[in-house]
């Protein structure tokens, strides 16, 4: 694809670009944002150096995507819901993204994209790994594809936000985490590609196969989805940004810093029911 408004320098051979020449703490351009969104699409997921955001200049550029969305189990600070804080530290009992996972995938419509910002960083580590959902989709065997075609699989919070709540101290006893069922194989809205839409962050039960084959298949499926060759790994410094698509790439923080600090925000851009 030609891009005449953005400098992309293409990352690894199945996802990942990082867009040069812009400054995306300030107004942009139709056919910057335009461009963006294609490139999006493109590559799963764009890398940024060198934009110090505040909360409001996140806000405009995520708003620029679409409406923006409210974490469901970790509030925002003051005046501003819709930024999730994504700190760790010496204090740190658990990290955002530990497991692979495609954002809130427990949402009914899952977020089109996450726009994360680090102002602070590690000396070393802190990298988050990308994995490609297209790329994981192409090389299964089309044995595997055919037994895949038309199911649908059940992805929910409650693990996940439960643990985090029990580890960070706050009662959820009476809360219902989101649960919401996809089918297993997505569309891309942009790209048209297939996707493998399964991950170990979210994903419970393919609904329609006994409980036994679910679990095996979904092993398998997962493990298949996280082989390195479908990954590429990005390296954050200070004020580095990271805008990934949640339909067509999951991802996995790690935590190999602790005791030091990681710290910085995301805003999450809400997204539509996903299509087989
Ligand atoms: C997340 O899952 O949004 C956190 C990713 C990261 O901290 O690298």
């Amino acid at each position: 694809m030609a891009y005449e408004a953005l400098t992309l320098h293409r990352l690894s051979p199945h996802l990942g670009a990082e867009v040069r020449d812009i400054d995306i703490t300030r107004p942009l351009s139709n056919a910057q944002v335009e461009e963006l969104h294609q490139a999006l699409g493109e590559y799963g997921v764009l890398f940024f150096r060198d934009q110090p955001f505040d909360h409001d200049s996140q806000k405009r550029f995520g708003r620029y995507f679409g409406e923006l969305d409210i974490h469901p189990n970790t509030p925002g600070p003051d005046g501003h819901p819709e930024i999730l804080p994504i700190h760790a530290d010496a204090n740190s009992k658990r990290i955002n993204g530990e497991r692979w996972h495609s954002d809130v995938s427990c949402f009914q419509a899952p977020p089109l994209g996450s726009i994360l910002h680090l102002h602070t960083v590690p000396p070393l580590g802190g990298d988050t790994l990308f994995a490609s959902l297209a790329a994981a989709y192409e090389a299964l065997s089309p044995q595997l594809k055919a037994y895949l075609e038309g199911l649908t699989a059940t992805h929910s919070g409650e693990r996940s936000y439960r643990r985090t709540n029990r580890l960070i101290g706050v009662d959820d006893a009476g809360r219902v985490h989101p649960s919401a069922v996809h089918p297993v194989v997505i569309r891309h809205p942009i790209s048209g590609r297939r996707g493998l839409y399964v991950n170990r962050g979210f994903t419970v039960r393919i609904n329609e196969v006994p409980e036994e084959e679910s679990d095996a298949i979904l092993h398998y499926l997962w493990q298949h989805a996280e082989r390195p060759d479908f990954q590429m790994r990005f390296q954050w410094q200070p004020n580095s940004v990271a805008f990934w698509d949640n339909r067509a790439v999951q991802h996995l923080a790690v935590w190999d810093y602790y005791p030091n600090t990681r710290s910085g925000s995301r805003v999450t851009i809400k997204g539509q029911r996903l299509a087989a």
